[in-house]
């Protein structure tokens, strides 16, 4: 499709530095201060480049190198770079949690983009929260944006076996508490796991956004395969600073490209990924940016007719360097290019059936095919039920199948430092039928929602051979994470959800098949004890932490700020 180009007059950025006045003489000195001359700027569009380097972002360290790449992309295009760092998240270092934090990028992206003169933006992100953040935050601005990936980083190795982000480190840390390997085992693999810049190489939360915000349209083809330290990866931040550019020509903008249709896509490709059950969330969340009303029940009506194709642990085998080398997104995505909805408009201005049109799938045990899937459906199941009344997820493909219909006892923590206290008590009233209970893990009460919800298996209970219980919170759950683990509970226990009313030895049922989860209590008991249940006081009385526990919703809405979600027009600001 053709679209009428931008004049120069009409670039965003124009408002800053065309009028002949002084506010715009100061752009135009200040500008110049800076070391640039009238012609490399004068007339081209202001791109900013959202880059979440910093010396902690430890899947980001090759940002500094990449953003210069990026950047001559942008001058080669006739464009004027800037770069704007944005907040980093962390995954493994911030705390409580980078999900406490997902919403301040957003905001700080918006802005940035809104009270600087950019018009168009690359946003430079992947490590788990800072895709969907910056995603947020671009969408809601609705400026030309494209994404671009940090990429997984290599296999990770250890005595001549593969080693995978977060999974082989919850699997080797049962088998050091069980006595099966020694602590220098363990020091080789913390040595060994994470071996080159880039995102975690299961097919965790990173892997999983990057490809979905592929899918919805604001990355290159196959960008989100290509691992962190290949020169292919070099090219491909180069070719979206040059894309970009055009895009602002073009004036192609998040809301052109996003639709209900590309978050079906979306949600299909999370499927037949396997993907992180934080993806859940983060979809909604982008959804309601634009305006898209997304609800569970769709991501469960999607699921049930979406089969799981792609072989990646920690569900499947491989990691993120096969994927690439069986072909990629673009290969699974013309696999499944039946189930898609081809016409989605994306940012190259073509269609995503355009994009992927000829790519190939090279190992058929990495991605299958849909005549061949790992399951018949996509594996992410939503459970309602007493316990669960705004739902829960389960990731009924990493789950030991016999636990996928289970009813057994309940053994509740209070809060994660009462799990940490208490778990590996020999005297902890466990067995293998009992089901692990975490409250006070939610948005409000974790607070942040971290990504506690795979309970570890108590000490004494693996020293039996027991190697997966079913585990129920209103946390999150790594997208590396495995084991028959109920997440997401809403509401929350915090605000007095009903995992709130649960008591150790109260038989819960899990049942897969029928999508429920149930406190096998009756009514008036359960009536009785909400009627008992106190409030929790704030968790914050000031700063961001105030803001956040006033306006967070709850995971089935996405976890955004509620003054955030929608498409109400923000003014742009007066130029004075
Ligand atoms: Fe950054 Fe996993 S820790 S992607």
């Amino acid at each position: 499709m053709t679209r009428k180009r931008k004049t120069v007059e009409e670039l965003r950025s124009q408002r800053w530095y065309a009028p002949q006045d002084l506010r715009s003489f100061g752009h135009r000195s200040r500008t110049l201060q800076m070391g640039y001359s009238h012609a490399d700027y004068a007339g081209k569009p202001v791109i900013a480049i959202v880059n979440t380097w910093s010396d902690v972002s430890h899947c980001h360290s090759h940002f500094r190198q990449r953003v210069e790449e990026v950047k001559r992309g942008v001058w080669q295009a006739g464009g004027f770079p800037l770069e704007m760092p944005a907040i980093t998240l962390a995954e493994t270092l911030q705390k409580p949690t980078t999900m406490m934090y997902r919403n301040f990028l957003a905001m700080e992206t918006e802005e940035l983009l809104r009270s600087y003169p950019a018009d168009g933006c690359v946003l430079m992100g992947g490590c788990d929260k800072t895709g969907p953040g910056l995603m947020m935050g671009a969408i809601s601005m609705n400026l030309p944006t494209i994404f671009m990936p940090a990429g997984p980083m290599l296999t990770g190795r250890w005595a001549g076996r593969p080693l995978g982000s977060g999974s082989d480190v919850w699997k080797y840390w049962d088998e050091l508490r069980a006595g099966n390997i020694t602590e220098r085992d363990w020091r080789e693999i913390e040595e060994g796991i994470a071996r080159s810049p880039g995102t975690c190489m299961t097919m965790g939360t990173a892997s999983t956004m990057t490809s979905i915000i592929e899918t919805l349209g604001f990355s290159l083809p196959n960008a989100a395969a290509i691992p962190a330290p290949d020169s292919s990866h070099a090219r491909m931040a180069s070719l979206s600073g040059r894309r970009i550019v055009e895009m602002v020509w073009e004036d192609l903008k998040p809301r052109d490209i996003l639709s209900a249709d590309s978050f079906d896509n979306a949600i299909k490709v999370l499927m037949a990924l396997g993907g992180s059950t934080n993806a859940l969330i983060h979809v909604i969340a982008l959804a309601r940016r634009a305006g898209i009303d997304l609800v569970l029940d769709r991501f469960e009506e999607i699921g049930e007719k979406t089969p799981y194709l792609v072989n990646m642990r920690p569900a499947g085998q491989y990691l993120m360097e096969d994927f690439y080398y069986a072909g990629g997104l673009v290969g699974l995505l013309e696999g499944m290019r039946a189930l898609l909805a081809t016409d989605a408009l994306t940012c190259t201005g073509r269609t995503l059936g355009e994009n992927i049109a000829g790519a190939r799938i090279h190992n058929e045990d990495v991605i299958r095919t849909p005549s061949n899937p790992m399951r018949p459906d996509g594996g992410l199941v939503v459970l309602r039920g007493n316990l669960a009344p705004d739902g829960a997820v389960i990731k009924a493909n990493a789950a030991e199948p016999r636990l996928l219909r289970h009813a057994g006892p309940a053994m509740v923590f209070e809060d994660y430092n009462d799990m940490a206290a208490r778990l590996d008590d020999p005297d902890l009233p466990v067995d293998a039928d009992s089901v692990l209970v975490l409250r006070n893990a939610g948005p409000l009460g974790g607070p942040g929602m971290p990504e506690w919800g795979m309970l570890p298996i108590p000490k004494k209970l693996l020293r039996q051979g027991v190697r997966d219980m079913v585990r129920i919170s209103d946390a999150r759950m790594s997208g590396t994470s495995y084991g028959t683990c109920v997440l997401h509970v809403a509401p929350e226990s915090w605000v007095g959800g009903p995992l709130a009313l649960v008591k150790t030895g109260d038989i819960i049922e899990l049942d897969v098949d029928a999508r429920t989860l149930t406190l096998k209590i009756d009514d008036a008991e359960l009536e009785r004890r909400r009627a008992a249940w106190k409030p929790n006081p704030p968790r914050y009385e000031r700063g961001y932490g105030a803001l956040f526990s006033q306006h967070v919703s709850q995971a089935d809405r996405g976890c955004d700020f509620d003054f955030l979600e929608g498409t109400a027009t923000t003014p742009d600001p007066e130029i004075h």
